[in-house]
């Protein structure tokens, strides 16, 4: 098990450049599996997930070669439509390789993801999109089974702007017969991406970024080459991490428009934040003030994925602060651990109620889920003493090399990975 001891209160002040997007690599490397060739892709991070994206791939019948941050995927000749049923299960995101399996082979075979800590996470509209463009699903046991006589362009309405359904349906809808039209899609950052990258491919995308996307179907694909866009979630993260513990950053390699919703509560604190081309400044000098109120939606709302480390940020900014995360039904989980370091957070179903403190203290607390164990590093480095958080494995599935910028910034933080025997011994 691998474990992070953080010693607090030290002053983050340098130097950052942002990994490669997470949820904009996940469904790039999904896409390459709609052509019968290569497509190289730039920026990739060293995650774990993408390390398990990588082994579906690989099971499918793809050759990954995977150097510096440079992943090529040589989709020529597939294996088969049937992902492997571990890796489905060790992540959820797998479930985005139906729509391009079903364009490039007419059929897919997986498996219920099932929940997650942050929620059930229903596939509904994934499946109900897919159904409008004919192909026929079965689910028994937990198997889903898809198929498919020609994928048919259809026009529909999304009952919710699902980041992954709008993925899914739009990745089929490249190597559909004839158009589709996807109304209410999701437009976070990773979806315009993803469109421009496709269309690069050689596919007719068009009303990238708004919320109709209009697909006209192809019949082939070609190599091509893309660079991954800076991960916004891993950037706000950092930028959290510096208005909690007072210091300046300059953060390289991300777009601030990604990040207008996360900065404007950043400003509203009293940080001062500058924007350059694709990089963002932050100067936390003052002791911060309480925001309010802070309402998580989709894209250009503020992110669900930052509720958690913006969570544990208000956490030290005395007054009160109300979050409200309409987005996942389970995504306050890390409320217990903050406690454990002498938050005061009170929750009811969708809100968060924080009442600010002067100062956390360290403690032994555990990640849960991926976001939350940042917000465990942000109150970590704030705190006054040691904090040790266990099962960082979370952590590690979408940041890249987290402690190691984060003692390029000035923290005293260090990543220990533990044998079986040492947990075992430990507990
Ligand atoms: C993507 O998940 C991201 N993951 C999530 O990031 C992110 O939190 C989420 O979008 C929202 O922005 C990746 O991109 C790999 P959704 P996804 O479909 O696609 C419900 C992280 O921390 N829903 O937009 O699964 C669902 O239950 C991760 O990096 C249905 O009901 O999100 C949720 O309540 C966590 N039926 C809401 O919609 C469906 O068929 C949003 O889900 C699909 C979704």
């Amino acid at each position: 098990m691998s474990v992070l001891n953080i010693r607090g209160r030290q002053k983050l002040e340098g130097f950052l450049s942002v990994q490669g997007s997470k949820n904009g690599a996940l469904p790039l490397m999904a896409a390459a599996l709609l052509h019968e060739g290569t497509t190289i892709l730039h920026n990739i991070p060293h995650i774990l997930d993408v390390h398990f994206m990588i082994q579906i791939l690989e099971a499918l019948g793809c050759i990954c070669t995977f150097e510096g941050g440079t992943l090529a995927i040589d989709a020529s000749v597939l294996q088969g439509a049937q992902l492997p049923r571990e890796q489905v299960g060790r992540m959820r995101s797998s479930i985005f390789l139906i729509g391009p399996l079903l364009g490039r082979c007419q059929e897919a075979v997986t498996y219920q993801p099932g929940g997650c800590s942050i929620g059930e996470r229903p596939i509904d509209l994934h499946l109900w999109g897919l159904r409008q463009m004919n192909v026929d699903i079965t689910e028994e046991e937990g198997t889903i089974c898809l198929s498919t006589g020609g994928l048919t362009g259809k026009e529909m309405t999304l009952a919710f702007p699902s980041v992954g359904a709008t993925e899914n349906i739009l990745m089929a809808a490249v190597k559909a017969n004839g158009t589709t039209v996807i109304k209410n899609a999701a437009r976070e950052p990773e979806i315009v991406q993803l469109c421009l990258c496709l269309n690069r491919m050689g596919a007719k995308i068009q009303g990238i970024g708004s919320k109709t996307l209009r697909i006209d179907g192809v019949t082939a694909l070609h190599d091509s080459e893309w660079t991954n866009q800076g991960d916004r979630i891993a950037a706000a993260t950092y930028l959290a991490a510096v208005a909690a513990c007072g210091g300046e950053a300059v953060l390289h390699g991300i777009e601030a428009s990604q990040l207008y919703s996360v900065l404007s509560v950043l400003s509203l604190s009293g940080c001062e934040v500058f924007c350059g081309t694709s990089s963002v400044c932050i100067r936390s000098l003052e002791p911060l003030r309480r925001v309010p109120y802070i309402r998580t939606s989709p894209f250009p709302g503020f992110p669900t994925d930052m509720q958690s480390p913006i969570l544990a940020l208000f956490s030290v900014v005395p007054g009160e602060t109300v979050i409200e995360e309409t987005i996942f039904e389970n995504r306050f989980q890390v409320v217990g651990e903050l406690g454990k370091m002498g938050a005061q957070i009170e929750t009811d179903g969708t809100r968060a109620r924080i009442c600010g403190v002067r100062m956390l203290h360290g403690a032994c607390v555990r990640a849960r889920d991926l976001r939350g164990g940042a917000a465990l590093v942000v109150a970590g480095l704030a705190a006054h003493g040691t904090t040790r958080i266990e099962d960082c494995s979370h952590i590690q599935r979408g940041y890249e090399d987290l402690e190691k910028r984060l003692v390029r910034l000035g923290a005293d933080i260090r990543l220990e990975e533990e044998t079986q025997t040492q947990s075992a011994n430990r507990a």
